[in-house]
């Protein structure tokens, strides 16, 4: 059995993640300031540390109560368009907030760290699809924060020996298939979550942002990875660290759904309407986004478990369904893992 230190563990992927470490039977601490976490998404039996990352005294009192094995830093500023609204505070956040806590991991000799990254590196791609040797040009200062943190790592790295994994998520979709966690973001800016409460009549009608690209039916194109699929390629990358120094993957399904197809499943899965109207293109959208997923495939046996949108938008749609206020509704009681 190992001991992990978990930063933003009662977030969506955080907390999915968690209780796959539960289940693979390791110790858990997550370090999470609840502003985006969900007290009721950490499972009893797993210690929740309620405290803000930039505050390097209380994380360093973390380190020196436990003996870690590794750190998995999910605690971040994430929304692509705040960041175009405040780049310095994405910025300055999400890069001190990875140095600080690899330099703590690293004072208290945890030397295994696994970042959260984005295909928001791979800015407006020029091949799909995405491999892990294509260009690096963000268009997003969250983008750009997530590389400054990627270069951060890779400098603690070198001086110190550190072991650094990046994850290049592409989009994070669906719920635990037995329903003990889902997604709730307040405010809730992705797609599937969105056509699912206006399907519920839980939220206003969605909005499609673009019609007019160059794909299929006219709309963007993304590659939705399973939440818990994610969450498996965390703990596979935390033993390939064992071997290796540094990895750095993309994470995603290798399939490209459109808006269309996303709204089309939501309406087949839920037997609803997903309320929706045709609207300008939003701004930094690329067309296709999709990840080549060989490379993490090769080396850490990951296998997506969830692979079809369908069974994605079904676990979605069961969690929010049982749960119609998120982690606020009655039935968000905390599960046993
Ligand atoms: N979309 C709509 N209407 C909405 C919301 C989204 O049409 O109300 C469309 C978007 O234009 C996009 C697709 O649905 O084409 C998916 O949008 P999301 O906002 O759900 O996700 P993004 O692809 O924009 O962002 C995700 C992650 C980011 C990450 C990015 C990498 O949430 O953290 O992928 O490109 F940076």
């Amino acid at each position: 059995m190992s001991r992990f230190l978990v930063t933003g563990g009662a977030g969506y992927v955080g907390s999915h993640t968690v209780l796959a470490l539960r289940e693979r039977g390791e110790e858990v601490v997550v370090l999470d300031d609840l502003r985006q976490g969900h007290r009721e998404a950490v499972p009893p039996g797993v210690e929740l540390v309620v405290a803000d990352l930039a505050n390097r005294k209380r994380v360093d009192e973390v380190f020196a109560s436990y003996k870690f094995d590794g750190v998995l830093h999910f605690a971040a500023l994430s929304l692509v368009g705040e960041s175009m609204r405040e780049p310095m505070r994405y910025m300055a956040e999400n890069l001190s907030n990875t140095l600080w806590l690899a330099e703590a991991a690293v004072k208290a000799g945890c030397m295994r760290f696994v970042l959260s990254s984005t295909a928001a590196l791979f800015g407006f791609p020029k091949y799909i699809p995405i491999d892990e040797n294509a260009d690096i040009a963000p268009v997003s200062a969250y983008g750009e924060s997530k590389l400054m943190a990627e270069t951060g790592l890779k400098w603690a790295e070198r001086v110190y020996g550190l072991r650094t994994a990046s994850l290049r998520y592409f989009n994070a979709a669906g719920a635990d298939p037995l329903g003990r966690l889902g997604e709730d973001h307040n405010p809730e800016t992705h797609l599937i979550p969105l056509a699912i409460n206006a399907a519920l009549g839980l939220g206003p009608e969605l909005t499609v942002f673009g019609t007019d690209y160059d794909t299929p039916d006219g709309t963007c194109i993304r590659d939705y990875v399973h939440v818990t699929d994610l969450a498996d390629a965390h703990l596979r990358v935390l033993d390939v660290l064992k071997q290796r120094p540094s990895v750095r993957y993309n994470v995603g399904n290798g399939n490209g759904y459109s808006v269309r197809e996303v709204i089309d499943t939501v309406q087949r899965v839920s037997g609803r309407k997903v309320p929706h109207r045709e609207g300008p293109r939003r701004p930094g959208d690329p067309a296709v986004l999709v990840a080549s997923n060989r490379l993490l495939r090769e080396e850490t046996g990951w296998q997506p478990r969830h692979e079809s949108l369908e069974d994605i938008i079904r676990t979605a749609w069961a969690w929010r369904a049982a749960h119609p206020q998120g982690f606020s509704s009655p039935a968000a009681k905390p599960q046993a893992a």
